[in-house]
């Protein structure tokens, strides 16, 4: 069967997902045990055993089977962190994948007052948060401001299968000591010790979130349905519209609400499916906690959320918002955010499995030189490898990598080489040979080495999880091990769910060894994570800590977001999967990671190019924008269609470059406040309930708004206004439009739909050049989009050398821009260092300004500088669209200026 498969992976020739090859709930015996808990477990706390402490308390829970131990922990910033382990004596230890957080041990705070009454233990907490443990039935709930907005155990679903001697029969029937899956078994050997509960959203008309799938990104109801699975897996040509799992998993949810929104972080790496319940609080347990004089707990939505896993523990931080801003924040303090990425890595990135041979490398970044095409990056799939043994080139076709690499970085690109985890079983080559005598591979159940098929044939896998390989891998991207490489590579991580071709559901068997003595089962969702962070380490390490490293991974985990972007696999050229690519990425983004992109054109297939065009657009405003596809597709160099498709497609590109001061602004600024790039609705709009489950629009940052044409010959284009009483102009034409409220627009070829947001300044290239280093310092257009009211609009910009780490060490600018009414007849633009520890020298100036929204009739215009002593502007009024511009300002960005408009 698995010969088959290989052979089909190889050509490429299935037409969709082979379903058969994962396991519904159904088929999985412990998602079968967990979702048919429909009754109350009896959990209920121990009397006596609450031992409270300076930061929470400790107490043990117990059912008629099991006693567990329970602790809640308050946490700085509005964070509980609630965890639930077998209680003394257990016969194995728990796997906690705590190195996706930031620190093993995230900062606690003391807790404010404490109070122990008959039947509830309170807690209150410095933030003014209050923790409530309900006794009998055991019971956590959560509260903001005196309103219930959490609960764990609500519905009572807490199931816990402790760790016990081999003895049932019984559960032998039910997969509990074995469990074979198409003639692959299980062994089981300590048998099953899987964890679940359920969380409640009170409150929340939404939840978002549990990516990766291909999905809406409201999350659905599964009473009817599969519930949503996170099981990193290699699911070739992925189905839309499917709770399947896929590549990577982030178990975190945000139950949405106007005023209270709450993120619960499920810290458990092994495999975990979670079902969706929207209900009302009146049917979620909780009709008392919600009742009070204006609540009717009939009125009040709520989402119950169930988690269960296959092992590990309960171990959930709930993050208590209450805004969408502090939600983002605290999730970022416990998983981290993505550092400053360098320049170039939000360029364009040009991919395809495989470019031949150095002769096409050349041809094609040539290609878009002559074609007048910005590019920053080439990359090489698996075929440049010598016979896919990772870390070489292939002797023949790339004998000469240096002189290819040199070529790419003189002209300001770079390069792009896969590494995948799996190492070529041959004695000949130097990663397996040292990879096994350090014994940093992983071993199958009976202790030997563990081995799969995958692309080289046979191979074996690099054992991520000890910090020991995790170091070695680092070392292997220095100059001198990875041979004929420079600062230039940068590297991609694919196949790292891990894919094992023969293995069941394409994956590592789950008894698979360890380091520590864990299996397989317990940390396979946090096995690439560990991969791509050491690739990243090793990147970093190799230039001595000086320049800025680019990995892409394909597989991901909570906390990737610290040293990777990802990308949403091998998704399909067909206008569905254009459109699934939108929610996919709004919801990593609302997870905590945010440099995501999807293959643009999609991956299996061929796109007509109409499709192409309408990808390149989405593309060109999603954050990571890289074009690649399968060996089997035609070739796909934007010069290779009807010029008004290559001309449109330069457009799309271009219009990247011109906004790449604003993407790299954002960045910086994700990097400060853990805020997403690429923005949900609900996010910028709280206020509009309507739009928080938008999922064919976004924003990039807060001031624009993107709706990407996604319908096949497409007349019109419908754009959503999200909002309440604000303004927006369209990019081109300045319209401008009141919110909420919809606009349409003819989709003619060049169309996306961009509208900015009144109130915010955006700054642009005046002029794009074809690499990022080229557009470096280059002049700006500051557009200035005017509030409703007109009195107000504010903008920032963030500058640096955009490759280096010497921006930690004060060699950056941060400023913003301020248009102001001053009174009826002044209005004035000025600008200010927003941070004065930032000393970077720049001389990027302003060579234009353009005001949308200027309802003043401007007399005249002038500037202040240094001096202050001022100077004339010329500017051109638009009477019909409010629209000012003024040409060659002499402002400088990073150095102080005032000026005035007269009216
Ligand atoms: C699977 C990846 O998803 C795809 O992008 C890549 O081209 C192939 N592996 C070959 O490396």
């Amino acid at each position: 069967m698995w010969r088959l498969l290989v052979v089909c992976l190889l050509l490429g020739t299935l037409e969709a997902v082979d379903r058969q090859n994962f396991k519904t709930c159904d088929q999985s015996s412990f998602c079968k045990r967990h979702r048919a808990v429909t009754s109350p477990t009896g959990y209920e706390v121990v009397q006596d055993s609450i031992k409270i402490n300076d930061t929470g308390l400790h107490a043990l829970i117990k059912n008629k089977d099991t006693t567990l131990k329970l602790t809640i922990v308050t946490l700085q910033d509005s964070t509980v962190r609630v965890l639930i382990d077998e209680n003394e004596g257990a016969l194995r230890k728990r796997y906690q994948p705590l190195e996706a957080l930031v620190e093993r041990e995230p900062k606690q705070q003391k807790v404010k007052k404490t109070k122990e009454e008959a039947s509830v233990t309170k807690i209150l907490t410095t933030d003014g948060n209050r923790v409530v443990l309900q006794h009998k039935p055991f019971r956590v709930d959560f509260y903001v401001k005196d309103k219930i907005v959490s609960s764990i155990n609500a519905k009572e679903t807490l199931h816990f299968e402790a760790f016990k001697k081999k003895v049932l029969l019984t559960d032998r029937e039910k997969g509990f000591w074995e469990e074979t899956w198409k003639d692959i078994k299980d062994t089981k050997p300590h048998g099953s010790s899987s964890v679940g509960v359920d969380i409640a959203f009170v409150g929340a008309k939404h939840v978002f979130g549990i990516p990766e799938h291909a999905e809406s990104y409201s999350l659905r109801d599964t009473k009817a349905y599969e519930p949503y699975r996170l099981y990193n897996l290699d699911v070739f040509e992925y189905e839309t519209n499917s709770p399947m799992a896929l590549y990577g998993s982030i178990p975190y949810l945000v139950g949405v609400h106007q005023k209270r929104s709450v993120g619960a972080l499920w810290l458990n790496a092994a495999e975990t499916w979670v079902d969706i319940d929207p209900t009302t609080a009146d049917k979620g347990g909780l009709t008392k906690e919600v009742l009070d004089a204006e609540t009717k707990p009939r009125q009040v939505p709520q989402h119950n959320a169930r988690f269960y896993s296959e092992s590990g523990l309960i171990d959930v931080f709930i993050t208590l918002g209450p805004q969408p801003n502090d939600i983002f924040r605290q999730l970022a303090a416990l998983t981290g955010v993505t550092p400053l990425p360098p320049a170039f890595a939000l360029g364009y990135h040009q991919s395809r499995w495989n470019y031949k041979d150095q002769k096409d490398v050349k041809e094609v970044h040539e290609g878009f030189v002559k074609n007048d095409i910005p590019l920053d990056v080439l990359w090489l799939d698996i075929e440049h490898t010598d016979k896919k043994a990772y870390f070489t080139f292939d002797k023949d076709n790339f004998a000469k990598p240096e002189e290819m690499i040199k070529d790419l970085s003189e002209q300001n690109r770079k390069l792009v080489t896969i590494v995948d985890p799996h190492i070529k079983k041959d004695s000949k080559y130097y990663i397996y040979k040292e990879a096994k005598k350090l014994k940093y591979l992983v071993k199958d159940a009976k202790d030997a080495i563990y081995e799969g098929n995958c692309w080289p044939g046979d191979s074996t896998y690099i054992d991520f999880l000890n910090p020991k390989a995790r170091k070695w891998w680092s070392d292997q991207f220095a100059f001198d091990k990875y041979k004929g490489t420079s600062k230039d590579v940068h590297i991609w991580n694919d196949m790292n769910e891990p894919s094992v071709f023969n293995g069941p559901e394409i994956t590592m068997h789950k008894d698979a060894k360890h380091h520590d003595g864990f299996e397989h089962r317990d940390v396979h969702n946090v096995y690439g994570f560990h991969q791509h962070s050491s690739t990243f380490e090793g990147l970093k390490a190799r230039s001595n800590n000086e320049v800025r490293p680019f990995v892409l991974s394909r597989s991901f985990f909570t906390g990737s977001q610290r040293t990777a972007a990802v990308w949403t696999g091998d998704n399909k050229a067909d206008w569905a999967h254009l459109k699934q690519s939108i929610p996919m990425l709004l919801s990593l983004s609302t997870a905590g990671l945010p440099f995501v992109g999807a293959d643009v054109g999609g991956f299996f297939g061929n796109p007509d190019e109409e499709l192409l065009v309408r990808w390149y657009q989405a593309g060109a405003f999603q954050p990571f924008f890289r074009g690649h596809s399968h060996q089997d597709t035609k070739r796909r160099e934007p010069w290779l269609f009807a010029a008004n498709t290559t001309d449109a497609i330069r457009n799309a590109i271009k219009t990247r470059y011109a906004f790449i001061p604003y993407w790299y602004t954002l960045f910086y600024e994700h990097a400060k406040t853990g805020k997403p790039v690429m923005r949900p609705f609900w996010m910028e709009f709280i206020e509009d309930e309507p739009s928080w489950d938008e999922d064919r629009q976004w924003m990039v940052g807060n001031g624009l708004l993107v709706k990407p044409v996604l319908e096949e010959k497409a007349k019109e284009l419908s754009i959503y206004l999200p909002g309440k009483r604000q303004v927006w102009y369209d990019w081109e034409t300045h319209k401008a439009r009141p919110s909420p409220g919809a606009v349409q627009i003819p989709a003619e070829l060049n169309t996306i739909g961009l509208y900015h947001r009144g109130g915010t300044i955006i700054p642009k290239l005046s002029e794009v050049k074809l690499t990022t280093k080229e557009n470096h310092e280059q002049p700006i257009t500051l557009y200035i989009a005017v509030n409703q009211k007109g009195d107000f609009a504010n903008g920032t910009i963030y500058l640096d050398d955009g490759e280096s780490y010497s921006y930690e060490k004060g060699d950056y600018a941060y400023w913003g821009f301020t248009f102001k009414r001053e009174h009826d007849y002044l209005h004035t633009i000025t600008n200010k260092n927003l941070d004065k520890n930032g000393k970077f020298d720049s001389d990027v100036y302003i060579d234009k300004i353009v005001i949308r929204g200027a309802k003043f009739y401007p007399r005249n215009a002038h500037i202040f500088l240094d001096d202050f002593s001022p100077e004339d502007l010329d500017f051109e009024f638009n009477r019909e669209n409010f629209v000012m511009e003024i040409a060659n300002p002499g402002a400088f960005v990073t150095r102080e200026f005032r000026i005035d408009l007269h009216s």
